[in-house]
């Protein structure tokens, strides 16, 4: 049998995890908002007319950090529109999605949302077709007590204790040609300091993301990050990275490789930032927010009425090769955790989304809820530093590809370790030799494993046959576990003292 290692040692830690890599994304786009978490006709509606089963979904994946309300919708969105009466709301042509949006959900109905769902918001404001004076009052609306115009507004509104929200995004995609209200990287790149320095301003507590490129392929990255970040360095705490895939090829060997380029996008930002950091004899650092990331290609193109309301749109179906991306994505996102503090699994419900619903009806859990789900609830701690000597292969896209993509997390108390590992090898089983050093006691106690369906099988809300299982443990003696892992694999191995 082909045979993979690594040694991991307690002490060599490539830093703690913050929490909100975990994070996921709720657009006005599609069924995400109406139809999805918010459907007030559905029997199993709450008072405020939300699915109390999506609710319930989403608690299941542990997310901390929800982005609202854009995406490409931000740029056009007059966040006044949400707010206040539901009677008086403006219903408005949405111009990114081409739908019309009644802003029978807004701000306050999100935020609700969000405190019964057991997450925070990350806000996003407009610096499409809006700029620095409707940012800072947004701040004011959501995050200042009382006694001004725009928080009286809000506890007007019903909502007497402000929202405190911490993260807030400066704009959307703004490196992207189709984005309402683009702009050349100096030009946005001004308007993001001065718009973030209004609102730390209002709030000195906040942090801000800067808009990086909105892929890696992107003809301006680069030039993109490096004037953006010159001019609004000091007033920015994380930058953004967007990226989706596909398999438009069927090449299921490059398709799983292609967590590679999204490891050499995050290097190259980090090496921007520090660059720009160096540049400036600056002691702030500024970090990394993957603030989109997913598959998605399955739906592109569906026809859908224009300018109607909440139509079927991005509504992927995945399949099992997708969750195995999504395994290898999260992977390479912890392996990165001491630069990647914020990263958003785009999106949430029904918009290429992990969680699906009928309208009024069902739901079910697509095959990439599952890896999530894993790692957000079990990948809680620290990262070690691991080397895997393991066999490679060469794909038609790539050249020299592991066989075993791994991440292991140490828990804060050092009682738990949990390694996260795949098996891209098509037709092999790999055994996994992972060596503990200073970690007397851990014994094997879970193996979780999604391994053994056809790369395009899914689930569906008529059956849900891509699920998880739990694999018999593996052996361990002296120190050494050694794991058998089925080609193409998703595997959670959970050691506990
Ligand atoms: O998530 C779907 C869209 O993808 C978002 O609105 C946009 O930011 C990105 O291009």
């Amino acid at each position: 049998m082909k045979t993979a290692k690594t040694t991991l040692v307690k002490e060599f830690k490539v830093g703690q995890i913050d929490k909100r890599i975990y994070g996921s994304f709720i657009e006005h786009l599609g069924r995400a908002v109406y139809g999805g978490i918010y459907d007030p006709e559905h029997p199993l509606a709450d008072e405020d007319g939300f699915r109390k089963d999506v609710i319930e979904s989403v608690k299941k994946l542990n997310v901390p950090v929800v982005r609202y309300p854009g995406g490409n919708f931000v740029s056009g969105y007059n966040w006044e529109d949400g707010v206040g009466p539901k009677e008086l709301r403006p219903k408005k042509l949405e111009l990114a999605w081409g739908v019309t949006e009644d802003n029978s959900f807004g701000t306050n109905e999100f935020l609700s949302w969000c405190k019964k769902a057991d997450t925070e918001c990350m806000m996003a404001v407009n610096l499409g077709t809006r700029g620095v004076d409707a940012a800072r009052n947004l701040v004011e609306y959501c995050n200042h007590a009382s006694g001004t115009y725009y928080s009286d507004l809000r506890v007007k509104h019903g909502v007497k204790e402000p929202h405190n929200i911490k993260l807030w995004c400066l704009g959307n995609e703004m490196d992207g040609p189709w984005q309402l209200g683009h702009k050349p990287a100096e030009d946005y790149g001004h308007l993001a300091n001065e718009a973030a320095k209004a609102m730390k301003a209002v709030d000195n507590s906040i942090e801000t993301v800067i808009c990086g490129s909105s892929n890696y392929g992107m003809r301006t990255f680069g030039e993109w990050e490096t004037t953006t970040l010159d001019i609004a360095y000091d007033a920015v705490n994380y930058v953004s990275l967007h990226q989706y895939f596909d398999n438009r090829s069927g090449d299921t060997a490059s398709f799983l490789a292609k967590n590679m380029d999204m490891e050499r996008f995050i290097k190259s930002v980090v090496s921007i930032c520090d660059y720009i950091k160096g540049k400036k004899h600056s002691k702030h650092t500024v970090n990394l927010s993957f603030d989109e990331w997913n598959v998605w290609y399955h739906s592109n193109g569906e026809p859908f009425e224009k300018w109607s309301k909440a139509p079927h749109q991005l509504e992927d179906i995945y399949n099992f090769e997708d969750a195995l991306l999504v395994g290898l994505i999260l992977i390479t996102l912890l392996r990165n955790c001491d630069r990647v503090k914020v990263a958003c699994l785009a999106q949430l419900v029904n918009v290429i989304a992990p969680i699906m619903t009928e309208n009024g009806g069902r739901l079910f859990e697509q095959t990439i809820y599952y890896p999530f789900a894993h790692v957000s609830n079990f990948g809680r701690g620290s990262v070690l530093h691991q080397v895997i000597d393991s066999p490679m292969h060469d794909t038609r896209e790539f050249s020299l590809v592991p066989d075993i993509d791994s991440v292991s997390v140490l828990s804060d108390d050092e009682n738990e370790l949990t390694v996260f590992a795949v098996n891209r090898n098509a037709t092999d089983d790999v055994l996994f030799e992972i060596k503990m050093i200073e970690m007397d006691g851990m014994k094997p106690v879970e193996f979780i494993q999604m391994s053994g369906h056809d790369v395009n099988a899914v689930n569906g809300f008529d059956a849900s046959p891509v699920k998880p299982v739990n694999a018999g443990l593996p052996e361990m003696s002296d120190g050494r576990a050694q794991i058998k892992l089925p080609p193409l694999s998703w595997n959670v191995i959970r050691f506990k003292k």
